[in-house]
């Protein structure tokens, strides 16, 4: 079992390269195998949920070549399966944009039901509904969803909340679909939008992506293209956290300044300098941050997924915080793993009070979803003492190099397997 062992205490400081958006990487991969021609994905995130949804493509036949670290060729015109298999994507709560894809391509699909973070009950009803409105006929037999189309068609649809799984998914469904459709109430998320650039790259017809109106007019077939994955706000979000927690001064780079405004501006909210280029981002704090209540909301608001991290910050402000998550209803299991470090956390359904304290102390925690998990290394980075982080496969399914990047940034954090390697980093660090 891999684990982090951190000992925290020393501010932030340097550059830190940000890498391609796993979200938009997992739709785009999809959407990649919905051609019969080869595709070139570049600033694709080594993680292990693309490493996984890789792995599926290329299970259903798709050939999948990596060109080098960040680089893969992807051609679906091999596949051979229009059944996915639940080995393969048992982890990736993103298995489901195979439906879309498969379903535009095919007129059917067969995937199981998708796993991922557990952060409360997630249902796909938005999707399945886009899907039915597209002239699919859908069923959940033995955990998988079965859709099949005898004409895949247009439609109307209007989301009854702004979900970006179920926008990606009937976009791809609808690029492949004969005659038009509308997408009422789509979701805004830069990852929308980079699924949408690179499906219109292939030749789809897509517009409005990134508004709450998106009007899709189907084409025949897509064809080859060359892409480049838009840089991942969540991952410079976390960076900007941690330079925030620590008293740090991180100079953040490839990033797109605009994604990160609704972080932007509760870090300077709280006292934070935060500094914007044409694509880096300043961020540096001096002494212990000022108190702010956050309500996370879809795009343009300020993002679920950075909503533990921002917590971790918190936990040292002067005065008390209010956290209300009003996307998932169960994200603050991170909220008990913190209080081992000495914050005062209390969860109240989907609140979250903080009253700030004025140092952390290190503890052994366990990360309990992905984004949990970098806001326990946050806590952990900016507490006195030692701390190890159990469950760090969570980290990994999103983060590139979590550990290599921080420690450049001067943090002290190694990933160990034994009680030997535990034993020799503390002796060292001591
Ligand atoms: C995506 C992101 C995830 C992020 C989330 C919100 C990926 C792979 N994951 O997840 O990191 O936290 O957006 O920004 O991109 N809902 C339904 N029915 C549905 C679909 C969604 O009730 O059919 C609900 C969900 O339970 C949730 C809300 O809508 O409460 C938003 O979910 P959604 O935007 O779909 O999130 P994901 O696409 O799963």
């Amino acid at each position: 079992m891999e684990q982090y062992v951190i000992k925290g205490g020393n501010p932030l400081v340097g550059e830190v390269t940000i890498g391609g958006a796993k979200n938009a990487a997992l739709g785009i991969i999809t959407a990649a195998i919905m051609a019969d021609e080869p595709v070139l994905l570049e600033n694709m995130p080594d993680v292990s949920d693309i490493s996984a949804l890789l792995g599926a493509v290329s299970n259903i036949g798709a050939s999948v070549t990596k060109r080098d670290r960040h680089t893969v060729l992807i051609n679906g015109s091999t596949i051979s399966d229009i059944n996915v298999e639940y080995e393969s994507i048992k982890k990736i709560r993103a298995s489901y944009y195979l439906l879309g894809a498969l379903l535009g391509k095919f007129k059917r699909a067969v995937v199981p039901l998708p796993g991922g973070c557990n952060i409360g009950s997630r249902p796909i009803d938005q999707h399945i509904k886009g899907f039915e409105a597209l002239g699919a006929d859908v069923k959940i037999q033995y955990g998988s969803v079965i859709a099949v189309a005898e004409n895949l068609h247009g439609a109307h649809i209007y989301l009854d909340m702004a979900s970006v799984g179920a926008t990606i998914n009937i976009m791809m469904a609808a690029t492949l679909a004969s005659g038009n459709t509308i997408i009422e109430n789509a979701a805004r998320e830069p990852h929308v939008v980079d699924v949408a650039n690179f499906l219109n790259s292939m030749g789809a017809n897509i517009k409005g992506a990134g508004t709450e109106v998106i009007r899709i007019k189907g084409v025949e077939k897509l064809h080859r293209s060359e892409y480049s994955i838009v840089p991942d706000m969540i991952e410079a979000g976390t960076y900007m956290m941690a330079a925030a927690a620590t008293k740090g001064d991180i100079l953040i780079k490839n990033v797109i300044p605009k994604h990160l405004e609704a972080i932007t501006a509760k870090l300077q909210e709280i006292g934070c300098q935060v500094e914007e280029f044409d694509d880096s981002v300043r961020v540096s704090a001096k002494g212990r941050v000022g108190r702010t209540n956050i309500k996370t909301q879809p795009y343009p608001g300020y993002p679920t997924d950075m909503q533990p991290q921002m917590a971790a910050v918190l936990t040292t402000a002067v005065g008390p915080s209010i956290i209300t998550e009003s996307i998932f209803e169960n994200r603050f299991k991170y909220a008990d793993e913190l209080a081992r470090m000495g914050a005062r956390i209390k969860v109240e359904g989907t609140t979250a009070i903080i009253e700030g304290v004025e140092g952390l102390t290190g503890a052994r925690v366990s990360a309990t979803d992905l984004r949990a998990g970098a806001a326990l290394v946050i806590a952990a980075l900016s507490a006195e003492g030692f701390s190890v982080i159990d469950e760090i496969g969570y980290i990994q399914r999103g983060y590139e190099d979590f550990e290599v990047k921080l420690a450049s940034l001067g943090g002290q954090i190694k990933k160990i397997r034994t009680e030997r390697e535990l034993q020799r980093f503390i002796f060292r660090a001591g």
